[in-house]
């Protein structure tokens, strides 16, 4: 090894300790956290042996990684902070890694992401009572209202309820459809924004939530089956991510240390605390002191679990990578009906025509990760229980701009069609 080389490694070490990318330090100050001159790069290891050192350089550098998957030449998106470019650069230019820059500035990408924020102000609500479309990224006032209103025009067919509380005290809200008054057909089950950041969940969620309600074309998919949709699993983290943090993940639960939340997706009470989970409370996968330790989690599972005989169907969705993800997570393990559940993902990945998903087991795709709410559905008997991983595939990741929205939900809907036929055939 060169001198040189030596001495930007032994650099790092020592210099990466003191900022953790995911709590900058503008977060003591309730200020906005800025972006600037952050990037983000996609690594492509070829073997082993190159996944090995890319491991060992997220670990020095304390980066922050936005997408995994297992299989080689797949690659690797990081989130690199602007005092490590220059070091990080050389490191991989001497182990012949390649790598290209995706997100040249993250904060220039995160304010052009969502420009036409509804300001139409009066106007818009006046006439239509609330101001939710799908021309930009909402916030959680214009999302709640938009479900109230729903509730209060259509009260025949959607109901709203409040599952509990949010740490900070937001109501969580199940929005049930149904063209009859009780809960006897087989139902699906949807939710979105269980992680903050992932903005075109809630997006999607919503949209599917506005077809089913408001498109009179899609009256079919309400005739033998009930709904129930929660489109922000997690408020206060998704209006963190509007105000404070646009990359925030987690939760924003007090931990009794310096970083605040768990992984919501880490918390489920299924192989709690497993692989792929960490107990460190400043990590992006910290699980929570145990499981359901978070309100959010904790009041999703009370009400699936009183509903798991109607409930046939579990679907997440999450953001990025244009997967759909098949239990078990925690580990590669299979469940005996996996071929079912893999045929009927097959079935409806083969309605998506704008964006191609790849179906396959979660924890051999991607990585093991315990305590995900797809394997709690599953383990409570709900047969058909998948992790959506919408678009897109790495080229804005999390910061993908609205212009996208539409495409995205349009892609998605008619691909729940697939699932409708097959929970119409299960009895409660
Ligand atoms: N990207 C998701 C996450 O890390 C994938 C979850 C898949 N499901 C699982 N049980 N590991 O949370
Ligand atoms: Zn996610």
């Amino acid at each position: 090894m060169s001198p040189l080389l030596a001495a930007i490694i032994f650099s790092c070490v020592f210099g990466a300790s003191h900022t953790a990318p995911q709590e900058p330090l503008q977060a003591w100050t309730e200020d906005v956290v800025s972006y600037s001159g952050f990037q983000l790069w996609s690594a492509t290891p070829r073997n082993q042996e190159e996944r090995e050192f890319l491991l060992k350089i997220r670990q020095d550098y304390e980066l922050e990684v936005w997408k995994e998957a297992r299989s080689d030449n797949s690659p690797v998106d990081l989130l690199v902070s602007p005092d490590f470019q220059t070091e990080l650069k050389l490191r991989l230019a001497d182990a012949e890694i390649p790598y290209e820059v995706t997100i040249s500035d993250m904060q220039t990408a995160i304010n052009n992401e969502n420009p036409n924020v509804t300001d139409s102000g009066d106007e818009f609500e006046n006439r239509f009572s609330h101001k939710m479309d799908w021309n930009s990224y909402h916030r959680i006032d214009d999302i709640y209202g938009y479900l109230n209103y729903l509730a209060d025009t259509y009260p025949r067919l959607v109901q709203l309820v409040s599952i509990g509380s949010s740490f900070e005290g937001r109501p969580l809200y199940v929005v049930r459809i149904s063209s009859s008054s009780s809960g006897t057909k087989p139902a699906i089950w949807i939710d979105g924004g269980i992680h903050a950041r992932e903005w075109i969940s809630p997006a999607v969620a919503t949209y599917i939530i506005q077809q089913l309600v408001e498109e009179p074309s899609n009256e079919r998919l309400l005739q033998n089956v009930d709904w129930y949709i929660m489109p922000v699993m997690n408020p206060d983290g998704y209006e963190y991510t509007h105000t404070s943090n646009r990359l925030w993940r987690k939760t924003r639960s007090s931990t009794g240390a310096r970083c605040r939340g768990a992984d919501p997706n880490r918390n489920f009470g299924y192989q709690w605390g497993g692989k792929g989970t960490s107990r460190d409370k400043c990590s992006e996968i910290y699980h929570g002191a145990n499981a359901f330790s978070e309100p959010e989690t904790r009041a999703v599972s009370n009400f699936i679990s009183g509903k798991a005989n109607q409930i046939k169907v579990y679907l997440t969705l999450h953001s990025y990578g244009q997967y759909v993800l098949i239990p078990w997570g925690y580990d590669v393990q299979y469940p005996i009906d996996y071929n079912d559940m893999k045929d009927l993902a097959n079935k409806a990945a083969s309605k998506f025509r704008l964006y191609k998903y790849t179906v396959g087991n979660s924890a051999d795709l991607l990585y093991p990760a315990a305590g995900g709410s797809d394997d709690w559905a599953k383990s409570i008997g709900i047969k058909y229980s998948y992790t959506v991983e919408l678009a897109d595939t790495g080229n804005h990741g999390f910061v993908l701009p609205a212009s996208f929205i539409r495409p995205v939900c349009e892609d998605f809907f008619p691909a729940l069609e697939v699932f409708v036929d097959k929970v119409a055939t299960l009895k409660v």
